[in-house]
């Protein structure tokens, strides 16, 4: 059955009535599920002689991804989730002994973490700049502070495609177009984006990129991509390759003796970074879930849920909540936040609004709201009914 822009009839036993956490985890489609269950019935059936079907679909996936991100398949990496793929380019990029590395206040954790035990093994400087202080109003004041930085020795700058907390889209173009006038390289964890939000990373001068599929692109927890230009593969250093991270590493199993060997050639594609046996059943559901967001484009999954940000805004500001989205429409995501009044009990906000039917989460005390292709306009008025309850229920007392 095809996907079609705000009808769920492809989630037919998702409970909330309004699933707004497409941020968070996006609930597996049926089309994902019947994929799942296959591939599960197939090495039920076969065990090894299933294998090969999914070693070759891994070229289908990365090709199918790379058209989804601006690449070209070798310059896309099977990955357990964007947290490694962080870790992988913390890891292994050709650091020396007092570069620096730019990261950003506000941003999830994971984008954050492995430059910090980057910069204790290799020894390195850390650059902070605020996220928010490259949007509006001022966006020249971050890419003032990132020149700063730049100047001062800083090699890559790690920068979310989209924050997760603000929903604040971050203009890779000038942050690339900068930090590549200095020879030094973007990093981008495009989690909060891929799925929803237009991307490039040819066009926007992305180095390299991770990504999970528990998101906006309606995969599993535990299969995500990365994505390494391809001019910048062999200068990476495969620090984390293990025993596929070899050419031709597999042919020892199956070409007969002699073939055991520990010095082939590492690959200097992103693929290095898919070192051992790999989550088969996340990297189906991957797939299947791609394909029904490329089926219905990108761009027009975007409009649709500006569409459904643009009817929400308004309803939940009448009820007294702020809303962080940006005036500038080149700074707009799938999340819509708002900050809540202490009044309103906001930590209590999600469970009362569950109890109505509606998904939300609360990251670092900010109401998300994250609807995706399937989220119909009309329910709206629920939301927002549902909230004026939840709210009169924090002040009744
Ligand atoms: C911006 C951002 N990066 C990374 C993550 C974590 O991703 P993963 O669990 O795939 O490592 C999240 C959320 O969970 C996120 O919002």
């Amino acid at each position: 059955m095809p996907a079609t822009l705000g009808d769920r009839t492809l989630f037919p036993s998702l409970t909330p009535k309004a699933y707004l956490n497409h941020a968070a985890i996006s609930p597996p489609s049926s089309v994902v599920q019947d994929a799942v269950a296959a591939c599960l019935r197939h090495y039920t059936e076969e065990g090894m002689g299933a294998f090969s079907t999914y070693l070759e679909r891994r070229e289908d996936l990365r090709a199918d991804l790379a058209a989804l991100v601006g690449a070209q398949p070798d310059e896309i990496g099977l990955a357990p989730n964007t947290s490694w793929g962080v870790v992988f380019a913390a890891m292994c990029f050709p650091w020396e002994k007092g570069d620096g590395v730019v990261v950003l206040d506000g941003e999830f954790p994971t984008n954050v973490t492995p430059w910090q035990q980057a910069a204790e093994l290799y020894g390195l400087r850390i650059h902070r700049i605020r996220a928010a202080d490259f949007c509006s109003p001022d966006p020249g004041k971050g890419l003032a502070q990132l020149e700063t930085a730049l100047r001062a020795g800083a090699k890559l700058i790690a920068v979310s495609a989209v924050q997760f907390q603000t929903g604040l889209r971050m203009p890779l173009m000038a942050i690339s177009a900068l930090t590549h006038r200095s020879g030094a390289a973007v990093f981008v964890d495009a989690i909060q984006a891929c799925g929803v939000v237009p991307l490039d990373f040819e066009r926007l001068g992305v180095d390299l990129a991770a990504c999970g599929s528990h998101k906006w692109l309606m995969g599993l927890e535990g299969a995500g991509f990365i994505y390494v230009r391809r001019a910048l593969g062999p200068q990476l250093r495969p620090r984390l390759a293990a025993w596929l991270s070899h050419q031709d590493g597999l042919g020892f199993l199956f070409d007969g003796p002699g073939h055991l060997r520990y010095d082939r050639p590492l690959k200097t594609d992103a693929s290095v970074i898919e070192g051992g046996a790999y989550n088969t059943l996340g990297f189906v559901a991957l797939q299947a879930s791609v394909g029904l967001i490329r089926s219905l484009g990108v761009n027009t999954i975007y409009d649709h849920v500006q569409a459904y940000h643009d009817a929400l805004e308004p309803k939940l500001s009448a009820l007294g909540l702020t809303s962080l989205r940006s005036p500038s429409p080149g700074e707009r995501s799938g999340v819509l936040s708002f900050d809540v009044p202490e009044a309103f009990e906001p930590t209590r906000l999600p469970e009362r609004l569950a109890a109505r039917g509606v998904s939300v989460a609360l990251p670092d005390g900010r109401l998300r709201c994250a609807p995706h292709w399937p989220n119909a306009l009309g329910e709206v008025d629920l939301v927002a009914g549902a909230l004026e309850e939840a709210i009169a229920e924090a002040t009744a007392g």
